[in-house]
């Protein structure tokens, strides 16, 4: 096995990397969204009349979370942006990278909203933790916010299916390629920059 401090290869990435806070954010995000879907998998389903349930408010807890940190996120990426830096891979290689990246992005900060709309069709309060009651995004048993529910599901589903495809490219990089990609994002990887 390749240890994770092992030397830099010869296609080492030579651009600056993410910055230690940049890496901190993105494994706190892969824990809690990784969290989120088993939640997902255990809370009870949702019908027009849902009863109040703990996993389904932890559920809307971790979602809003996960809003919130990608926000800052982003605005620290648009702030500081970070080429993408894989030398020894093919152009369609890099593309589908950044494309899945920008897909990332793209559930984490949408999708969120659209189940929440679609708690406020099924007449569920959002709240975060329990703590601070939120406004409903839509009116009680509102057709296009229930089209929303179906929407946040098949995006977030797909997500999913994105992070394994990543996570696989990331391990591929690392154990079969040796490039340093993984050592990236990794917390002890080189000076935070
Ligand atoms: C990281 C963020 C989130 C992820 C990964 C996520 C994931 C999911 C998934 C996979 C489903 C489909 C479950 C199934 O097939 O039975 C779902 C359903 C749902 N989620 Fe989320 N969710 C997130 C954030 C949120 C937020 C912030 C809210 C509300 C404030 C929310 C409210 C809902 C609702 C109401 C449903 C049921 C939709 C329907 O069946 O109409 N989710 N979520
Ligand atoms: C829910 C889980 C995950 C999400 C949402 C996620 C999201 C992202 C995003 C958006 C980026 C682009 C950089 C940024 O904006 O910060 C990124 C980069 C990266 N991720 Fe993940 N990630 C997840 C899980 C993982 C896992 C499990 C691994 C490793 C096994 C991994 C390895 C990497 C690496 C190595 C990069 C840097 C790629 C580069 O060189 O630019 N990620 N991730």
């Amino acid at each position: 096995m390749i240890p994770i401090s092992a030397a830099p290869s010869p296609h080492a990435p030579a651009s600056p990397g993410y910055s230690a806070g940049a890496r901190r954010l993105h494994w706190l995000v892969a824990a809690i969204v990784l969290a989120q879907f088993v939640v997902t998998m255990l809370m009870p389903e949702f019908h027009r009349e849902t009863p109040p349930d703990p996993l389904i408010t932890l559920h809307f807890s971790l979602g809003l979370l996960v809003l919130l940190l990608m926000s800052w996120r982003l605005a620290a990426r648009l702030r500081r942006p970070v080429p993408l830096d894989m030398p020894a891979s093919p152009p369609w290689e890099r593309r589908a990278a950044r494309a899945t990246h920008i897909a990332f992005y793209l559930a984490l900060l949408l999708a969120p909203w659209l189940g929440w709309a679609a708690a406020s069709a099924h007449a569920v309060p959002v709240t975060f933790f329990g703590i601070v009651p939120l406004p409903d995004l839509a009116a009680a048993k509102s057709g296009w916010a229930f089209k929303a529910g179906d929407l946040h599901a098949l995006m977030m589903w797909t997500l999913l299916g994105l992070v394994a495809l990543h996570a696989t490219g990331a391990l591929v990089h690392h154990f079969v390629r040796h490039d340093g990609v993984l050592q990236r994002m990794l917390p002890r990887a080189g000076k935070p920059r």
